[in-house]
């Protein structure tokens, strides 16, 4: 058994954590986290913050034991996290409730499995059942009830176990926005209380205003591969007010962080602490391919657009509110007009340049012209695929041939939705044609003079 050297206020611990799954066809590994530690202390909530694929969820499944680190070590009270960690209870974005079993079942199955009599069991299940706001519907099946409620089962499940550390996986983000403000709300009064059946949290968000609303520390995850960018201490007292400029500038700060890979993670606003620098990437992707973010060129046209409109600059946070978007789904829009030139992103602001005006107010076929100019100077694997069939005397290509090279550097999925992503960046430009169903890129009868006028 190992010890924790000399500090009890630390819960849970992970040093120099790595974790890579084999690709595809014995092409190698994928890195999914390199080299990250964290802790989580007695009596603080911290959230994980970062973009989609930053490998948040596999850390936290680590963390909870259900998979093991490729290298790297967990210690949870003290000892060695070999197995599942008894000292900590998920809920998960989906619920994964048993659809089989009534809410009171569904609640005492961790309790079951932890060889605990029935009569405990059952005055346990409904004291957390009552913390949840279900009473009532003990004996109700999930199918017969809403998403919010369904939660709140996944939460009562979790609390029954009284946990040393309750992890959270994105909690919030399969509810509808209402639903999901009024339990977020709940959750954060229960830990006001100090009733709350845990002593810390670690929760998981890709929404920055959640994690400044719960969170005492919010840890900021880069990716390519998954690694701790540094932290940022939330020093705000609670009951937590979205309205003050403190909370505003917080927000800011994180969004500045998050649309630029490059900037330093400021621990306090007075204070800013290097960050350790981002390992170095992995194989080729950054070198050769950079990841393209997943835009669609309307979408980003329609984003140019709207900030035009907003005379060329919008704080981030507004412009996610105004569009009734999450950070998850507009940073890769905001990414990708960046990429290409249409953009800059600074102090959690989004502000046009003179080529995305020019793209956002010119005719079609100008902004196509435009689009494919900033396209063939800033996406190369767009540009690869154009130079391929130009060099090839019929002008035809199979997709395969793409995709085998992104196989080699990224995860199956990520792989085909790079090509997705960059098929409709060289359609929407005219540089080349792709049908699905055959399978085959070719070049347009014009491929560089533009459409025929
Ligand atoms: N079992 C697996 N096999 C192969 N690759 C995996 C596996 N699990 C995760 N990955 C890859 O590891 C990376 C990190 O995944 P993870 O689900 O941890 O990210 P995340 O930050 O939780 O993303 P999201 O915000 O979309 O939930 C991704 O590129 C993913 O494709
Ligand atoms: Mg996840």
């Amino acid at each position: 058994m190992v010890t924790l050297p000399g500090n009890n206020n630390i819960l849970l611990r992970a040093e120099d954590l790595c974790k890579t799954f084999p690709l595809p066809e014995g092409n190698g590994v994928f890195t999914a986290l390199k080299d990250v530690s964290v802790t989580v202390r007695n009596g603080e909530v911290v959230a994980l913050l970062g973009r989609s694929g930053s490998g948040k969820s596999t850390l936290l499944r680590i963390l909870a034991g259900l998979i093991p680190p490729s290298s790297g070590e967990v210690q949870s009270g003290n000892k060695a996290v070999r197995g599942p960690n008894p000292d900590v209870a998920m809920v998960f974005q989906s619920f994964a409730l048993l659809p089989w079993l009534t809410v009171q079942e569904n609640v005492e199955l961790g309790l079951k499995a932890r060889g605990m009599g029935r009569e405990e069991r059952r005055a346990r299940a409904l004291k957390a059942i009552d913390m949840v706001g279900l009473d009532g519907f003990e004996s109700a099946y999930p199918k017969e009830l809403s998403g919010g409620m369904k939660q709140r089962v996944g939460f009562a499940r979790a609390f029954v176990v009284q946990p040393l550390v309750l992890f959270m996986d994105e909690p919030f983000s399969a509810l509808d926005v209402l639903t999901a403000e009024n339990l977020r709300g709940e959750i954060g009064d229960l830990w006001e209380a100090g009733t709350f059946p845990a002593k810390s949290i670690l929760i998981v968000t890709h929404n920055i205003e959640e994690a400044v609303l719960l969170a005492d520390r919010v840890i900021i995850l880069g990716s390519n591969p998954g690694f701790v960018r540094g932290e940022v201490q939330i020093d705000l007292s609670r009951p937590r007010n979205r309205a003050t400029p403190r909370f505003k500038a917080l927000v800011d700060h994180i969004y500045t962080v998050m649309t630029n890979p490059a900037a330093k993670v400021a621990e306090a606003v007075t204070k800013v602490v290097e960050v350790a620098k981002p390992p170095t990437p992995q194989k080729a992707p950054p070198e050769q391919f950079p990841p393209l973010p997943h835009a669609r060129a309307g979408g980003l046209s329609g984003l140019l657009e709207l900030l035009v409109e907003q005379g060329g600059r919008d704080d981030l946070p507004m412009l996610a509110d105004r569009l009734r978007l999450e950070v998850d789904d507009l940073l890769p829009i905001v990414d990708a007009a960046a990429l290409l030139g249409f953009a800059k992103v600074a102090q959690g602001d989004v502000m046009v340049t003179p080529e995305g005006h020019a793209f956002a107010t010119s005719t079609i076929l100008e902004s196509k012209e435009i689009f494919r100019q900033q396209v063939l100077d800033h996406a190369p694997l767009v540009t690869l695929i154009y130079q391929t069939l130009k060099e090839k005397n019929d002008g035809e290509m199979r997709a395969d041939f793409f995709l085998d090279i992104l196989d080699e550097h990224y995860p199956d999925e990520e792989a085909e939705r790079q090509f997705g992503t960059a098929v409709d960046w060289g359609r929407y430009s005219e540089l080349f044609e792709y049908d699905a169903r055959s399978g085959w890129l070719w070049l347009p009868e014009v491929a560089s003079g533009g459409p025929d006028e």
